[in-house]
């Protein structure tokens, strides 16, 4: 069926009319952040069943069934937005993600979509500047962290272990993380082929930062366990209390063992872009590999993660492929060398369009905004009673305790009637209320209502 041309443009009007004043009402806070209908009670109410049997929806059938899906959803740029780490999209990044829909030019092979993968790689180019890697590094874009992490670690297996590929898993290899790592580090050391147990702990302070003294023994440690280090993996920042791990320190053990330094930046190494936070990930040109999530902080939708190496040809060395219709000679530009995915969506048109609106400066800024919210939450908090905070914050994520009771009950009251969205964590085994601040429209005042729903003073 060919598009009818008038009916798109009416139903594209609609959905740019329903999303600019669901994103205003949001941004205003008037409706509840959250809501967690029941899919049953839900799928009645936006007539799924009738639609998927009936088909026959038209502009005006759509404009309704679109009011209730947004109105029945979580509300990313809603001021009390405070739960998990996906980007408030800014509305560059929205466009693209339209264009996308439409054009459909996944470009890990180049001839599939030439202006698409050329906006990848000049994005690549910029993010290995940032990160100091320059010429010499290698990148591709993926969907999401997890599969940025597990493309990584595909890389430093290549480097410890290169006939893995055609051979199978060495049985002896070990991944030093922190247990404050990402789970989808653990996760990807079993796809791998390397087994959970092969993720060894390091040592790390109560906060789950890694102690750099203490490398030395967990190094030997995994010698004395008949086990060769494939990787070292650091946090920038870690997923539970956005703290960051010491890069410099690290980085530098690693080289001088000859250990592959992985960091996970998925969520923090955007404030390499803010002048005032930069010094954050100082060392991170010692990293090996690193992983940056545009989704996060560069305010793009879900998903659109960077996979980077120091050195190229290490990335090109994740993988080996034969598919005669796909690989053949030299073909010059393709990524699909490079990633998990055959067809892989127009990622990097999403971060490129919030850097040409808002320029990098615009984007740092908005980091800096975002951290100075969680410190302003801290700085707020921590004078009332009550209240405990375990660390002052680095990033926009921050984790404090009320009382002595069920932290859980807390956060399950505050969604209750959608005042707040918040999220939990552990540290030390101990349950905190966790708040990544995303959303520019978060302000003092949004803060101070929410410390005084917690105290049950409003
Ligand atoms: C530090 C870190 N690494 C990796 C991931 C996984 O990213 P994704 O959700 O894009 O798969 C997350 C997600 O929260 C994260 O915080």
């Amino acid at each position: 069926m060919i598009w009818n041309v008038e009916e798109f443009t009416r139903a594209a009007g609609v959905t740019v009319e329903r999303l600019a004043a669901y994103v205003e009402e949001s941004q205003r806070g008037l409706p509840p952040v959250i809501a967690r209908r029941p899919p049953r009670e839900l799928a009645e109410r936006l007539g799924l069943t009738r639609w998927i049997r009936e088909g026959g929806m038209t502009p005006e059938g759509y404009a309704d069934f679109l009011a209730g899906y947004l109105a029945e959803g979580t509300r990313l740029h809603h001021p009390a937005s405070l739960g998990h780490q996906v980007a408030s999209p800014d509305f560059p990044a929205a466009l693209a993600d339209f264009v996308h829909g439409a054009a459909n030019n996944p470009m890990a092979i180049y001839e599939m979509g030439a202006s698409a993968a050329t906006v990848e790689f000049e994005v690549l180019r910029w993010m290995l500047d940032k990160t100091g890697y320059g010429e010499a590094g290698g990148g591709v874009l993926t969907h999401g962290g997890s599969l940025a992490n597990l493309t990584a670690l595909l890389a430093a297996r290549a480097a410890a272990a290169p006939r893995a590929w055609t051979d199978g898993v060495p049985g002896d290899l070990a991944v030093l993380a922190p247990e404050s790592a990402h789970y989808s580090l653990t996760r990807a050391a079993a796809i791998l082929g390397l087994g959970e147990r092969a993720v060894m702990p390091l040592d790390t302070d109560p906060l789950g930062r890694i102690e750099v003294a203490r490398l030395p023994e967990a190094l030997e440690r995994v010698r004395r366990a008949g086990r060769r280090p494939m990787a070292l993996v650091a946090n920038a920042c870690s997923t539970g209390t956005g703290l960051y791990d010491d890069l410099r320190g690290i980085g530098e053990f690693c080289a001088a063992h000859g250990v592959w330094f992985h960091v996970d930046g998925a969520h923090g190494a955007s404030a390499l872009l803010s002048a005032g936070h930069r010094r954050l990930l100082d060392g991170i040109g010692l990293a090996d590999s690193m992983i940056w999530d545009a989704h996060k902080m560069l305010r793009t939708s879900s998903l659109a993660a960077a996979v980077l190496t120091r050195r190229e040809s290490d990335l090109d060395a994740a993988f080996r492929q034969r598919a005669s219709y796909l690989f053949y000679g030299d073909q010059g530009f393709d990524l699909i060398g490079r990633t998990v995915e055959c067809s892989k969506a127009e990622l990097g048109l999403k971060v490129f369009l919030n850097l040409a609106w808002r320029g990098e400066r615009g984007l740092g800024d908005y980091v800096a905004r975002q951290y100075a919210a969680a410190h302003r939450l801290w700085e707020l908090g921590r004078e009332r009673p009550g209240f405990a905070f375990p660390y002052e914050p680095e990033s926009n994520i921050v984790c404090f305790r009320y009382g002595t009771g069920d932290q859980v009950e807390i956060r399950e009251r505050l969604m209750d009637d959608g005042a707040f969205h918040l999220t939990s964590a552990e540290i030390g085994g101990v349950r905190h209320l966790r708040a990544t601040v995303m959303a520019p429209a978060t302000d003092d005042k949004t803060l101070e209502a929410l410390l005084d729903r917690i105290a049950g003073t409003s």
